[in-house]
């Protein structure tokens, strides 16, 4: 219970209870006192009557029994003044009457001889009627005139006090009774006043007391409230408010400890705001740096460049939250915009981040974000690209927003700077995003330093990826120096055909991200490599103009088992899937292909010597290998290789327009190719040929 309400009730039920108590004892106090006066100025009245009475005439009276008397006339009259005389409204007299001794008859004892008031009961005029009291009454004990008597009686007629007082004559022998009644219920009625008022002073006396209780509890209270809802409002946490003390001055000591508090507390949360802060700061910079460990570990793993810098960009997005990024490349005096990710054109999902390769070329000066990151090797920093200061030398190109319909807002672009100080390209990051995915509004220091940070060691993993890189186009070379048809732009095709397809299969059979990451870059490598065996072909063959005789034909298939030969070692991941690819990347579903299962021992010759790649010494055609059982990866170039090849101009045939290569590829679906993977490449021929402008 409210203390307000305890102190309410309790004052309350005090004052009823005694404002009760007072009525009813004043009530009954009165009314005894009364009481107790009117019995004595009865018994006065009878005393007094009785002494004054002549004793004589009562008796003749008594003998006579007759009304018609000089000495009734005599003592009626005397009645009947004393009953006029005294009475009063507060003194309500009614009868005043004599009485004799009885012969026999009456129950009390004695007889009625005269009465003050004879029309009011004519049979009690009659001198000698029985004074018989009422039934209820009769249990009294007959008077016996001795001595004046006083008692409350009730009859059939009413409630009375009745007085009684003897006549005397001198020698002292009772000769009569003078009685006194007075109407007891008037008297008690005339008492009811009195119960009203002390009922509506009790009514007034409660409503006094709530009235005084209400406007003591509010000046008690009123300031305990205000130091309840201080406290409150300081358990609300706002610590800057601080209480009055002028209405206050007699809690002065609580107020200022209250206001004190008030104080310390404000200091401390201030403290535990700027600890929050500091070890949120703390937090994000461990998991940034904890990122960028772990991107510097799964780079060292990716050997392929392109697969490289997807991961680059995707890490780089997801170390600061980036809406978009991308990453530029130097091509001479140009930077090729090569990578461009972008949730909000092309969400991409976590366990895929997919690159959208572009062909836009910036021309490599100061007066771009990027070519100026890129001449200079310093970051740029734009928090709003359409608004940069004009003391910049360099704007912001609007042209890939136009041709995407994205907007950008701010700009980070970092150099990436190999060891050698050589700038390779630019990363580039846009529009900051809270974890939520709310626009942030622009790049905070700690996302600058994070990137820097992880964009070096995202450029050494790019050079070690480049060194793999050239090792590859060197071989590659030396297969296109033999065969002008293995262009780099061939091999490019073939292989970034390869990972299209791959994907696809990835996504339908949903393989986990893990086995993504890892196996997609080695077939990126492995189909570059797939024809590096046509360096074993003989110029004869291998640049004829023309069909190929069945001789020659026979000839130009050793290219598998020859390239192969170069991974025989098969000593990496890597070397066991291009060793795979060039194998059997001309099987065919249907095992008509070739060469099928042959064995290749490991070479004792190094690479580079191939003169005596011994695979022709077989006597009998080797077991076919056909379906499921060709290795993925050769199913997956055999369709890349055969996709470029029609698509391309050969020496024995033209250039095919894409509905011809598709018609061509889909009858051979379930023949010389894979039928699901020809269903992916119909799927996926957006990226195919986004490909085909790339690499042409
Ligand atoms: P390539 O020119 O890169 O062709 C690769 C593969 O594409 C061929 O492997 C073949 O499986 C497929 N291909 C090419 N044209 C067609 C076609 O019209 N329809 C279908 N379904 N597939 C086609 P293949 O036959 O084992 O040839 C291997 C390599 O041998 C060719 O590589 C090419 O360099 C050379 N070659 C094949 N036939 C001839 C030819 O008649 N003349 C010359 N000069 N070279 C040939
Ligand atoms: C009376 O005296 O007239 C009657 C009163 C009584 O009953 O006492
Ligand atoms: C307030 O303005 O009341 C909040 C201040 C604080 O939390 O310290
Ligand atoms: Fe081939
Ligand atoms: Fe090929």
């Amino acid at each position: 219970m409210k203390l307000r309400t305890k102190i309410k009730v309790v004052t309350m039920g005090i004052t009823v209870v005694l404002t009760v108590t007072m009525t009813v004892v004043g009530y009954w106090s009165t009314r005894s006192t009364l009481d107790a006066s009117l019995q004595s100025r009865v018994e006065a009245i009878a005393v007094t009557v009785a002494l004054e009475l002549p004793p004589a005439a009562l008796a003749s009276i008594s003998s006579a029994k007759s009304a018609q008397t000089p000495e009734y006339e005599q003592l009626e009259r005397i009645v009947r003044g004393v009953t006029t005389v005294n009475q009063t409204a507060a003194f309500p007299l009614r009868f005043v009457y004599l009485l004799v001794p009885t012969d026999e008859h009456a129950t009390s004892g004695w007889d009625l001889a005269v009465d003050s008031d004879p029309r009011d009961s004519p049979d009690w005029t009659i001198p000698g009627t029985p004074y018989n009291f009422s039934p209820s009454v009769v249990p009294v004990a007959p008077i016996d005139g001795s001595v004046p008597t006083v008692r409350h009686l009730d009859d059939q007629w009413g409630s009375w006090i009745s007085g009684y007082a003897p006549v005397r004559t001198a020698d002292g022998a009772v000769v009569g009774l003078v009685g006194v009644d007075i109407a007891y219920r008037d008297f008690v009625a005339q008492l009811d006043w009195l119960l009203w008022w002390a009922c509506t002073l009790a009514v007034i006396l409660s409503v006094v007391m709530y009235t005084v209780v209400e406007v003591a509890i509010n000046r008690l209270l009123r300031p305990i409230g205000q130091l309840r809802e201080f406290i409150s409002t300081i358990g609300a946490g706002h610590f800057d408010q601080r209480l009055d003390t002028n209405p206050l001055t007699e809690f002065l000591p609580v107020v200022n400890e209250l206001n004190t508090m008030a104080s310390q507390l404000g200091e401390r949360a201030k403290l535990v705001r700027k600890n929050a802060e500091l070890s949120e700061n703390v937090t994000r910079q461990s998991t940034r740096l904890e990122a960028i460990a772990d991107v510097d570990a799964q780079m060292n793993e990716i050997q392929d460049i392109d697969i490289l810098i997807e991961a680059i960009l995707a890490d780089a997005r997801r170390l600061v939250g980036c809406d978009a990024g991308s990453v530029l490349l130097r091509e001479g005096d140009e930077l090729l915009l090569t990578y461009l990710q972008n949730d909000t054109l092309r969400p991409t999902r976590a366990d895929q981040a997919r690159l959208v390769a572009t062909s836009t070329r910036i021309r490599l000066d100061g007066g771009s974000i990027c070519g100026y990151a890129a001449l200079t090797g310093e970051s740029v920093v734009a928090d709003d690209a359409y608004h940069i200061p004009a003391d910049r030398p360099y704007r912001f190109n609007p042209e890939v927003d136009q041709s995407t319909g994205y907007r950008t807002r701010a700009v980070l672009a970092i150099p990436l700077r190999t060891s050698a100080g050589k700038i390779v390209g630019v990363l580039q990051l846009l529009n900051p995003v809270e974890k939520n995915g709310e626009p942030r509004l622009g790049f905070s220091k700690e996302d600058i330093d994070a990137v820097t940070h992880f964009s070096s060691a995202a450029t050494v993993a790019l050079e070690r990826a480049a060194l793999t890189r050239s090792i590859v186009l060197r071989m590659i070379r030396m297969a296109e120096m033999r065969d002008p048809s293995e262009t780099a732009h061939h091999v490019n095709r073939v292989a970034a055909y390869s990972v299209v397809l791959y994907e696809g299969l990835a996504r339908k059979h949903a393989f986990d991200s893990a086995r993504v990451q890892r196996e997609r870059d080695t077939l990126r490598i492995a189909a570059m490599l797939h024809d590096v065996g046509k360096v074993g072909i003989p110029d004869a063959i291998l640049k004829k103009a023309g069909r190929l005789t069945a001789e020659e034909y026979a000839g130009m298939q050793k290219h598998a088992e020859i390239g192969a030969q170069l991974f025989a070692e098969r000593e990496s991941v890597l070397d066991r899937s291009a060793f795979e690819v060039a194998l059997h990347h001309h099987e065919r579903w249907d095992g008509a292909g070739y060469p099928g299962m042959v064995t290749i021992p490991p070479s004792s010759t190094p690479p580079g010597s191939l003169g005596g790649v011994g695979v022709s010494s077989r006597s009998e055609p080797p077991p076919i290998m056909q379906g499921e059982g060709i290795p993925l990866f050769a199913r997956i170039v055999a369709v890349a290789d055969v996709f470029d090849a029609l698509s391309s101009k050969r020496q024995y045939k033209d250039a095919w327009p894409e509905d011809r290569v598709l018609k061509e590829m889909s009858v051979n679906a379930g023949r010389q190719f894979d039928p699901e993977l020809i269903e992916i490449l119909l799927e996926n021929l957006p990226q195919m040929r986004s490909v085909a402008a790339r690499y042409s």
